[in-house]
């Protein structure tokens, strides 16, 4: 019998111009969408990028990070790993739920694997230097839920509407490790 996918979700907010990151944080200040974001990856196990990680204040435990870099100082609760596939075993191997966070490197490697695609469009152009990568292709994804709120932005000022949208992946691809379990256990 084929094993199902585990459920893995990324999550992420995008500006209308495609933008995610400005400086090393995001290019928007929007307490609302942080929020949103802070209780939706409560208690579950992240997959972070290094360059992510190095920018957040707090790192809860359960965070895996990604990164080639030999002997990374990590806070604690944080481990390194060396790919995505790595990092989601180990963040699967908690029993918690896992959320891939960003950044775009990580997307675009981790997409793959995730069911679910938590996005947060911001209905405004947004000076910045890394984008979304166009790799991950959420526009063939069916679109399970949208709820619209018009939220403070306190960078540029006033409201800007927010499309909370959630994708899901019909058939996401299995980590290499259970492909291989899953053929082991295949009937002869
Ligand atoms: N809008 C949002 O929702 C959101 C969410 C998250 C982040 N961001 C923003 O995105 C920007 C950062 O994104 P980014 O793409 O530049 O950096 P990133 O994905 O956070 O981190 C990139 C680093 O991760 C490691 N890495 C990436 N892919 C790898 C792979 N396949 N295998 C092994 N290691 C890998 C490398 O670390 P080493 O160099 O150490 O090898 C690489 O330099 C920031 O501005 C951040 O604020 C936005």
């Amino acid at each position: 019998m084929e094993r199902a996918a585990p459920l893995i979700a990324a999550i992420g907010a995008v500006a209308s111009n495609g933008m995610l990151g400005l400086g090393n944080w995001l290019p928007w200040d929007i307490p609302e969408e942080l929020a949103y974001f802070e209780a939706t990856v409560a208690g579950a196990a992240l997959l972070i990028g290094r360059l992510t990680y190095e920018s957040m204040d707090e790192v809860p435990v359960d965070s895996f990070i990604v990164s080639r870099r030999a002997n990374l100082a990590l806070r604690p609760g944080c481990r390194q790993v060396a790919s995505v596939e790595e990092g989601l075993r180990a963040a699967l191997a908690t029993g918690k739920p896992v959320f891939v966070i960003g950044g775009a490197a990580i997307y675009a490697a981790a997409w793959p694997y995730c069911r679910r695609f938590y996005l947060t469009r911001i209905d405004r152009p947004f000076a910045g230097d890394t984008l979304f990568p166009e790799s991950v292709p959420l526009a063939s994804w069916p679109l399970l839920s949208e709820t619209v709120k018009h939220l403070r932005e306190r960078r540029g000022g006033g409201e800007v509407m927010c499309r909370f949208q959630i994708y899901e992946q019909p058939q996401p691809r299995l980590l290499p490790a259970l492909e291989q379990d899953s053929a082991a256990n295949r009937p002869e």
